[in-house]
Parts: structure tokens; sequence; C-alpha cells
């Protein structure tokens, strides 16, 4: 009998990770629709009419990233919207429409852009001083606003003719979309708001706009339909096993190469085929692993002190197509709580609900490894956790000491199903004093014996 105890035990502590995996599910499938570590997480853009002109005005438009850990990277936002009436735009600073449209009508003076619906990028960094305005001209790219709140804003100037020149006559326009770069973002309808107080330079005069309109924009993982990006690995001291992406979790290894599959690190045309890709392709070019996931993040257990424990993370780049600006990283473990020391990797503690501090925020050190270079020698970043022991919630049992969930850039990562998870030797079964798990123990015992038998 002794002999089969342990396997008895383990598929006794297999049931049990199972169903809390179950449960914790549960408390989470019915909030889908928005996400529940950022639920006030928007972008709001607002629009100050700071002059009026012959035949419309002058507005700057700025975009607010107020979004927690879901930043817009390059090659950045593009805005577009509906005209109400025929207004056009004469002119722009900071950005530009991508299409000037029929401007045939005009003559001498010929519009920036005659379009009914313009789209509007940001301008690239280094253009000329004359052309710029406050807030502007970074290829698009905005931080969010827990990693760098001064970068978290994009502006840019248009003058508007064949517009009203009250704010009596004004339309507003309409149909927003934001897209950033890709599909994921929803915007509400334009709203008059209070006018925007700018206060000057020197704190000692306030002035106002003429009127201002804001714009509210929401992200869907859904509505983005994107497969997943990013899946998760776990390793611990206190058992060799190392848990593998699930086979599969962004996309399943095609036969032919043609059609776009992966990249074999050791293929010898390996630089000729990236190359000729151009960079920070948004279209991911993975090496070939049975996750074909871009980013793959693992999470070893590695110490066991007396009071504290510790956890190496390393974010590992598998695509060759992408740089990874400022990418972070959105982990959930109750023992957040408890965080004692990070070691390369900035921190923040998101409490979206006060009471629950269980979910950080990890980004990399300016200059150091803020960025995540494309797949190859140095295409990872790690760092080390120190968290303090809570004793009546600490347990290296039952996947206790692995995170809950992880996000890379916004994005819900793929984890290993939980029976899977590294079990502790032996102890596992120290644990299960519970009657009830004892019983279903008699029962797994009985059908193992039954099946040898
Ligand atoms: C957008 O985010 C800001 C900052 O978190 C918040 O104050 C505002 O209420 C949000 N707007 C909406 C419509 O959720
Ligand atoms: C328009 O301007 C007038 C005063 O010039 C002001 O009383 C009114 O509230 C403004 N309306 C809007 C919608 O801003
Ligand atoms: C705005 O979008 C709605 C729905 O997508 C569409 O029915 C409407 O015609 C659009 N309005 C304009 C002015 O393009
Ligand atoms: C409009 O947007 C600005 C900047 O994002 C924000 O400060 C202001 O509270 C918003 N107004 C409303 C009524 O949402
Ligand atoms: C290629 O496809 C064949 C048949 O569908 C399959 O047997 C084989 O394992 C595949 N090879 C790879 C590398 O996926
Ligand atoms: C990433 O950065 C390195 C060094 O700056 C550069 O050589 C490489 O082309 C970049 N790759 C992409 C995909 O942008
Ligand atoms: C959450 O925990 C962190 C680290 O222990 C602490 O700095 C922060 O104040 C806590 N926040 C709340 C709301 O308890
Ligand atoms: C862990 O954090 C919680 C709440 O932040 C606190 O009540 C508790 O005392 C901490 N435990 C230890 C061992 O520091
Ligand atoms: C380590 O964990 C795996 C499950 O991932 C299990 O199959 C294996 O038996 C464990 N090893 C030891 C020594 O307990």
């Amino acid at each position: 009998m002794g002999v089969l105890v342990s396997p008895m035990m383990s598929l006794l502590s297999k049931f049990t990770v199972l169903l809390l995996f179950v449960l914790w599910c549960a408390s989470f499938t019915a909030t889908e629709a928005y996400d529940p570590l950022d639920p006030t997480g928007n972008i709001t853009i607002k629009w100050d009419i700071i002059s009026w002109t012959a035949d419309g005005y002058v507005a700057v438009v700025t975009i607010y990233n107020f979004q927690q850990y879901r930043h817009i990277q390059a090659p950045g936002w593009s805005l577009g919207w509906t005209w109400a009436k025929k207004e056009v735009i004469w002119s722009m600073l900071g950005g530009q429409a991508t299409e000037q449209g029929d401007c045939s009508k005009f003559k001498g003076n010929i519009p920036h852009c005659c379009k009914k619906s313009p789209t509007v990028v940001d301008l690239l960094p280094g253009i000329p001083y004359n052309q710029q305005t406050a807030n502007c001209c970074k290829g698009g790219v905005i931080s969010s606003w827990a990693q760098d709140p001064a970068n978290a804003a994009s502006s840019f100037q248009l003058s508007v003719g064949s517009a009203g020149t009250s704010n009596k006559t004004v339309r507003l326009p309409k149909n927003f979309t934001l897209k950033a770069p890709g599909p994921g973002y929803t915007c509400a309808r334009a709203k008059i708001v209070k006018p925007t107080r700018f206060m000057s330079t020197d704190k000692r005069r306030i002035t106002q706009a003429l009127m201002t309109w804001n714009v509210t924009c929401t992200y869907s993982q859904f509505l983005a339909q994107k497969t997943p990006s990013c899946c998760v690995s776990l390793s611990s001291f206190y058992n060799d096993t190392i848990v593998r992406c699930p086979k599969c979790a962004c996309g399943c290894q095609r036969n032919n190469s043609d059609s776009g599959g992966c990249v074999d690190p050791k293929a010898p045309h390996l630089a000729s085929v990236v190359s000729s890709l151009g960079n920070n392709n948004p279209m991911p070019l993975v090496q070939c692993t049975s996750h074909m996931c871009p980013i793959r993040v693992h999470w070893h257990v590695k110490l066991n002190y007396k009071q504290y424990w510790r956890v190496k993370v390393t974010i590992t780049n598998f695509n060759y197509n992408m740089n990874y600006t400022q990418w972070n990283l959105v982990v959930q473990h109750p023992n957040f709580n408890n965080l004692t020391q990070i070691f390369s990797f900035n921190y923040q503690s998101l409490s979206p609900y006060s009471a629950i501090n269980d979910t950080a925020m990890l980004w990399g050190v300016k200059f150091y490894n803020d960025l995540l270079m494309q797949a190859g020698r140095s295409g990872n970043v790690q760092s080390e956790l120190l968290f303090r022991k809570d004793m009546s919630t600490f347990t290296f049992d039952k996947g206790w000491a692995f995170p809950r969930r992880i996000y890379f850039n916004g994005d819900n990562c793929v984890m290993p199903p939980p029976d899977a998870y590294p079990w502790l030797p032996n102890a596992s079964s120290r644990q299960l004093t519970a009657p009830l798990i004892l019983m279903i123990a008699f029962f797994s015992a009985l059908a193992f014996l039954y099946g040898y038998a």
C-alpha cells in the first residue's frame, strides 16, 4: 500500500488544484466585457477651441491615455472622424491628415485636407520646430498613465474652415475612430464640457478655451480580435519539472514555411528573412516554438528563506519583427501585498478595488531594460522579486506560489493548465486532512487499485 499512496496523492492534489482553478475562473468570466484590473481605463480626446477665425476656428486636440498599463506603441495612433458639415482643415501643427482629398473647388489657398472623414496621425520626432506644438511629434507613441504620466498625452493643432464661428454655430465632429495602432477602441459621441482652464507658466494668470468637447474611447480585447500574444511558463526550486507554455497557445506551427509560419533560429537564411521585413512591423515574425507566442513570461520560484521567498521573472521575445519599447507586465499574485523588494524593474501597485492589493505593474528601468530587444541573444529582460511571507496564507503547496494571471502590454497571457503546475514532492500529501478530501482520497485509491487489479 505504501507504494500506492504517492501516485494516489498526486492524483488528488491535481484534483484540488483543478477545483481551485475552476472556482477562480468563475469569479472573472462575468466581467469579461471590461478590464477588471483597470475598470476606469480610457482614452479621452479633448478639443479646445482657442480662437475663432473668419470662417471657422483653431483648436488644440489632445489625446490623454488614462489607462494604467495599456500604452500606444509604434507605429502609433491614428484618429479619424466625420465632419458634421462641409468643414475643411486649412492647416495643422504637430500632426497631419494622411490624405488631402479633393480640394479642387478651392483657388489660391489650398486646404491641408478636404476629406469628409479625415484621418490624422502624429508627426515623427525631429520635425522642424515651426511645425510642432507642445506634446507632439513622438510618432504617435503614448505612454500608459501608471508608467509615465508625463508622456501619457499627445496633441496637435488644427485650423478648421467652413465651420461655425461661434459656440452656437459650431457642429461637433461625429463618428470618432481611434486606431492604436490596430482596432480595439470604441469611441463614444463628442460631448460639450466645461471649457478647459489653462494656467500660464508662471502660474499668475488663467485663460480658458472658448469651447471644449470630449470624446471617450475604451478598449476591448474582444474587438481587437487578437490571438493571444503571450504565454507563461513555470518552474521552481523544489521540483525539476519546467512547465512549458501550452502547446499552440498563440497558434500552431504550420507545415509549409511559405505561408509565413515561423522562423527556425538555426536556419542559414535567417538574417535575410528578418531584414527583408522592415522594422517594428505589426505582424509578428516568431521563432518556431511549440507555443508560437511572440512573448513568453517565465516565473521561477527560486529560493525559500525563513521569512521571505524569492521569484525570478524572465520575459523572452520570440518576435524578430519587434523591439518592444516601454514594455510592461501586470501580474496578479496574493503575495503582492507584502512585496519587499524588486530588483531592476520598476514597480507600482494597482489596486482597482482598494481592499484587494494583489496586482502589480512591472516595467523596465529607463536606458537599462525598458527596451525588450527583438528575438535573439539579447531578446530578454529579467528581474527578481522578494516577498515577505504572511504565515497565515503562505504555502508552496497547490501552485500557490505561481501567478494567477499575467498581462504583457495589456494583453492577457495564456497560462499552463493548473494541473500541470510543479508540485512539492511529498509535502503535498501532508496538508490534505479535511475529511471530505480524505473521502475523495479513499475513493480514488479504490479506483486506482481497481484499475490495476
Ligand atoms: C476616463 O478616465 C478618467 C481617469 O481615470 C476618469 O476620471 C473618467 O471618469 C473616465 N471616463 C469614463 C467615461 O470612464
Ligand atoms: C456660448 O457662449 C456664451 C457666451 O458667449 C455662453 O453663455 C454659453 O454658455 C456658451 N455655450 C456653450 C455651449 O459653450
Ligand atoms: C456614423 O456611423 C454610423 C454607424 O457606424 C453610421 O450609421 C453613420 O452613417 C455614420 N455617420 C456619418 C456622418 O458618417
Ligand atoms: C474632459 O477631458 C479632460 C481631459 O481629459 C478632463 O480633465 C475633463 O474632466 C473631461 N470632462 C468631462 C466632463 O469628462
Ligand atoms: C506536417 O503535416 C503532416 C501531415 O499533416 C504531419 O504528419 C507532420 O507531423 C507535420 N509536420 C510538422 C513539422 O508539423
Ligand atoms: C531593434 O533594435 C536594434 C538596435 O537598435 C536594431 O538593429 C534592429 O533593427 C531593431 N529591430 C527592429 C525589428 O526594429
Ligand atoms: C499595496 O501594497 C504596496 C506594497 O506593499 C503598498 O506600497 C501599497 O500602499 C498598498 N496599497 C494599498 C491600497 O493597500
Ligand atoms: C502583509 O500585508 C498585509 C496588508 O498589506 C498586512 O496586513 C500584513 O500584516 C502583512 N504581512 C506581513 C507578514 O508583513
Ligand atoms: C514535479 O511536478 C510534476 C508536475 O508538474 C510532477 O509530475 C512530478 O512528479 C513532480 N516531481 C516531484 C519530484 O515531485
